[in-house]
């Protein structure tokens, strides 16, 4: 048995903090605690408290996905790694266009860092093609000839050999990533929508149960359940909608 079908349904639930203050997410965070696997703290929280947040989700004891999504030359990204390390959060992620050698630099750095200060070594794992870009763009802007999707798989088996633990993908990749990769490597997915919430802003979504049964790990949630106005309740609806499927 691997660690990703070890997962509860409950395990499998990632609350996105996109919340516009530290009192909204902390509200957020003791109405959720005990109901969901992990929070996601991303660029906005990080830019307005700086490594604050890392001491609020510690004195929470909640378990966080750092979402920011690091891109820069191997030493740079290998020593920004090594520095959060020691803030304990469970999972964070780079950018796979940053190449093999900066992610193999930064499984490294993690590595060492963990092991030096006696601690579960964080999950580290890699955006392909953010979801906003199109296959026009790769071939005008950045002069990739090849569909998202091919790009995607590329990327993701690039980041599996360099030792990472998974990959961030739309529900739209879930199944190729699944078979180029196989069954030990993580996915996790945003865009996700209960038949019962509205699609906001987001354009291609698919349902809990549809994005476990296409074979991802985590699923993202964010405004589903936190403009609920019961969001324990909506927690638990997602939550029993993926159990169907495990
Ligand atoms: O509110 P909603 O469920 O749309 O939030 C989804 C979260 O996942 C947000 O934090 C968003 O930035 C993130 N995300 C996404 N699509 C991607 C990558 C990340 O929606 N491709």
């Amino acid at each position: 048995m691997t660690a990703q079908t070890m997962l509860t349904a409950k395990g499998r639930l990632i609350v996105a903090l996109d919340a516009k203050d530290i009192d909204d997410a902390r509200r957020w965070i003791e109405q959720l605690r005990g109901e969901v696997g992990m929070f996601k703290v991303g660029l906005e929280l990080f830019a307005r408290y700086g490594t604050a947040i890392f001491d609020i989700m510690k004195a929470e004891q909640v378990p966080y996905f750092f979402d920011c999504k690091f891109h820069d030359i191997p030493n740079t990204v290998a020593g920004a790694s090594r520095s959060v390390v020691a803030h304990g959060m469970h999972m964070f992620n780079v950018h796979a266009t940053g190449g093999s050698e900066m992610m193999k630099a930064t499984m490294q750095a993690v590595e060492e860092e963990s092991a030096a200060l006696k601690i579960q070594r964080p999950l580290v794992i890699a955006v392909t093609i953010l979801t906003s870009l199109t296959r026009n763009m790769l071939d005008d802007e950045l002069g990739i000839q090849r569909t998202v999707e091919a790009t995607v798989g590329r990327l993701a088996i690039v980041t599996k050999r360099a030792g990472l633990d998974g990959v961030v993908a739309s529900a739209k990749e879930v199944a190729s990533i699944r078979t180029l990769c196989g069954k030990d490597f993580l996915i996790v997915t945003p865009g996700i929508r209960p038949d019962w919430a509205s699609d906001d802003d987001q354009k291609r979504v698919v349902t809990p149960a549809e994005a476990i049964k296409l074979g991802t790990d985590y699923i993202v949630v964010g405004r589903p359940i936190t403009r609920s106005k019961d969001m324990k309740d909506a927690a638990r609806r997602i939550v029993s909608e993926m159990e169907g499927q495990l």
